[in-house]
């Protein structure tokens, strides 16, 4: 672990991108509770005007808070609510501009405007969502979708 975080020191301080820091935290880890702690951990202070990161796991016919950073959030989601519901309902990534026009958006910090929320799919399985918001409308660009996605596919890999 002291190998990783002087790996993560150094890609940061030689302008390594965010997928590589978190290939590189990531790496020889398998533990899905511990990779999504450290994942959010990441992306939280890395990104830029995000206001909460992380995960929710899906239990039976439902999405289950996992580990996150920022404020406290709502421990269920039952599938298809909301937008974290939405995205593992249709496995599909949802990136909205302003979650006040987003029918059904769970309100779980007042503050959150936008948000990007990836289903995480394992071998077809859908196993939880990876969840990002601000509180700037519209701060989420395609690339910025395509980065988290990104993201969530190297902690799929790395829980393999
Ligand atoms: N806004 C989300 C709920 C989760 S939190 O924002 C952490 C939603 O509508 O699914």
């Amino acid at each position: 672990m002291k190998e990783q975080l002087r790996l993560i020191r150094e890609n940061h301080s030689s302008g390594s991108t965010l997928a590589e820091q978190a290939r590189a935290l990531l790496i020889g880890q398998k533990d899905r509770i511990a990779n999504a702690a450290n994942l959010s951990a990441l992306v939280f202070m890395e990104f830029g005007d995000v206001s909460w990161v992380g995960f929710y796991f899906l239990q039976g016919d439902r999405l289950v808070l996992g580990p996150f950073q920022g404020k406290p959030a709502c421990v269920t989601i039952p599938m298809g609510k909301g937008v974290c519901g939405t995205a593992a309902m249709t496995r599909t990534t949802q990136r909205v501009a302003d979650v006040h026009s987003f029918a059904g958006h769970i309100a779980c910090d007042v503050n959150a405007r936008s948000e990007v929320v990836v289903p995480l799919i394992l071998h077809g399985v859908l196993i939880g969502v990876l969840d990002i918001d601000s509180a700037t409308v519209a701060r989420f660009e395609r690339e910025d979708q395509e980065l988290i996605e990104q993201l969530a596919g190297i902690y799929l890999n790395s829980i393999d």
